[in-house]
């Protein structure tokens, strides 16, 4: 029987540019000999993506989107990670339940009890073995969304609301520093990949 995989998952503020390295990632570890899945949350199935598509652009009760999340979430782990990560793959995800403590919980204010009996519901025994987090100060974020496209629900709050959310990230890294890696996503490119590899290399 195959090695079971590990599961890697990418998170941070809206702007702090996670998603430019998820290939990155991928290539790092293809050139090590693992297979990958990238997949993203919320998504990563055929009904996910519908709920992302609802999540994203619909206006709902804070319970509503905190429970649309962790539906996306079940289906995701059900028909991706968990057979993935069985099979030996490792899964890359952008996004995993830190985002809905940062978003739904610190964004939003709901008490982070209900997103923790969600989590405790949808995945009572997987968390990531590793989480990177790209942190950048929120007026980075800002400009690099406002450069590139339109944007959705969560992208049109205000800075702080995103304070609130760093902030909660930030809280969460502290709490589990075994899995965390803080990048800063301030430096150039080339010096965040390297931060990543050494990340990744504890892994291997
Ligand atoms: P994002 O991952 O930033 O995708 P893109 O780079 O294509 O914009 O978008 C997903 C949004 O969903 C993001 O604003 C954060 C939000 N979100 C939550 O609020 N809670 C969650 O649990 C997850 C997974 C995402």
């Amino acid at each position: 029987m195959n090695e079971r995989g590990r599961f890697i998952t990418f998170e941070g503020i809206d702007g702090a540019g996670k998603s430019t390295h998820i290939g990155f990632v991928g290539d790092f570890l293809a050139a090590r000999g693992k297979t990958t899945v990238s997949s993203r949350e919320p998504g990563g199935t055929a009904l996910g993506e519908k709920l992302r598509d609802l999540l994203l652009h619909e206006k709902m009760h804070l319970d509503t989107e905190a429970l649309l999340m962790f539906a996306s979430r079940r289906e995701h782990m059900a028909q991706v990670i968990e057979p993935a990560l069985a099979s030996g793959a490792w899964v890359l995800s952008d996004r995993f339940s830190d985002a809905s403590f940062a978003y739904q919980s610190g964004g939003r204010g709901m008490d982070r009890a209900r997103i923790e009996a969600l989590e405790n519901w949808v995945h009572p025994h997987l968390q990531p073995d590793l989480t990177l987090l790209f942190d950048v100060p929120l007026e980075v974020a800002r400009e690099r969304l406002d450069a590139t496209r339109d944007l959705d629900k969560f992208e049109r709050e205000q800075e702080e609301f995103f304070a609130r959310c760093r902030a909660e990230y930030l809280r969460r890294a502290a709490q589990f520093p075994h899995r965390f890696a803080v990048i800063d996503s301030t430096q150039s490119i080339a010096a965040t990949r390297q931060k990543i590899s050494e990340a990744l290399e504890s892994l291997l």
